[in-house]
């Protein structure tokens, strides 16, 4: 579903992702893990479009999206959800979701044209994806509450909400289980699993939890320093000597020794 052929992130001197060629494939829920710095949000970052790769390409089925901006890889079903949460917080619950189902149908000259004939419509039909949506997450005691009040858990919830508001075929979600309660957790590894068997949707999850990692996907790919280390089930990559270095650094303190 997306192909990246040798993408690149240089930062100055630092080179966050260093040609990476990876394939994300549709109707999976695909895992992404490594230490702290690894390039995975940067990843994140150029797949969504919010950083242009320094050099490399990245496809969505079949189109070169490298240098798409936001809103036309999100028209053409893709959606992401931040590692710390972007909500408004001076909105309310409802609102954040409206808003982001606002930004679907693009702001094409044809669409401003005919804005003010269809906006009621419209604006009807994403208020009930907006109560369908809260309905699926269980968010709808929190409807009117300001998104700035709600938990770090809560705000998580209303990430991925407002990615599913795009009607997106696949999500990147960037840490939606880091510092959230347990129950939360299992909760929203449940709402992944369902989205993904029910709706066909697609995911490429980033999380440091390897059992949640382990409970979702069946196909882990494992980054250190920009690169792809290795791809596998998580049993696989686990037992990887190259992972544990990684993690646990001993092959290069050896060397340093
Ligand atoms: N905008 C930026 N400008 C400069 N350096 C950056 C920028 N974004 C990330 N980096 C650096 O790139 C490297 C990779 O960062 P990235 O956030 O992609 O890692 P990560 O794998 O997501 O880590 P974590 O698990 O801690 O979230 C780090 O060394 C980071 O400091
Ligand atoms: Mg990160």
């Amino acid at each position: 579903m997306i192909t990246l052929d040798r993408v690149s992130m240089r930062f100055g001197g630092l080179v966050a992702v260093d040609d990476v060629s990876l394939e994300i494939h549709g109707g999976r829920i695909t895992g992404l893990i490594g230490p702290n710095g690894a390039g995975k949000t940067t990843l994140f970052n150029m797949i969504a479009g919010r950083l242009l790769p320094s050099s490399g390409h990245i496809v969505l089925e079949g189109r070169d999206i490298t240098k798409l901006p936001v809103h036309e890889r999100s028209h053409m079903g893709l959606a992401r959800t931040f590692q710390i949460p972007q909500e408004f917080g001076r909105l309310t619950v409802l609102e954040n979701l409206m808003v982001a189902g606002n930004g679907e149908k693009g702001d094409s000259v044809f669409n401003a044209a005919f804005r003010h004939r269809n906006y009621r419509a419209e604006e009807e039909e994403i208020y009930h994806r907006a109560r369908e949506t809260l309905d699926f997450l269980e968010l709808q005691k929190l409807s009117e509450a300001k998104a700035g009040t709600l938990s770090g858990g809560q705000k998580k919830l209303l990430e991925l909400g407002r990615a599913l508001m795009g009607n997106p075929r696949i999500i990147l979600l960037d840490e939606i289980g880091a510092g959230i309660n347990r129950t939360l957790l299992v909760r929203i590894a449940e709402m992944i699993a369902r989205l993904n068997v029910e709706r066909g949707l697609s995911f490429c999850l980033i999380e440091h939890d390897l059992a949640y990692v382990q409970r979702l996907c069946s196909d882990v790919i494992v980054m250190a320093e920009g690169r792809v280390l290795t791809r596998g089930t998580v049993e696989e990559v686990r037992r990887d000597e190259r992972v544990i270095e990684a993690y646990f650094g001993g092959g290069k303190y050896e060397e340093r020794a």
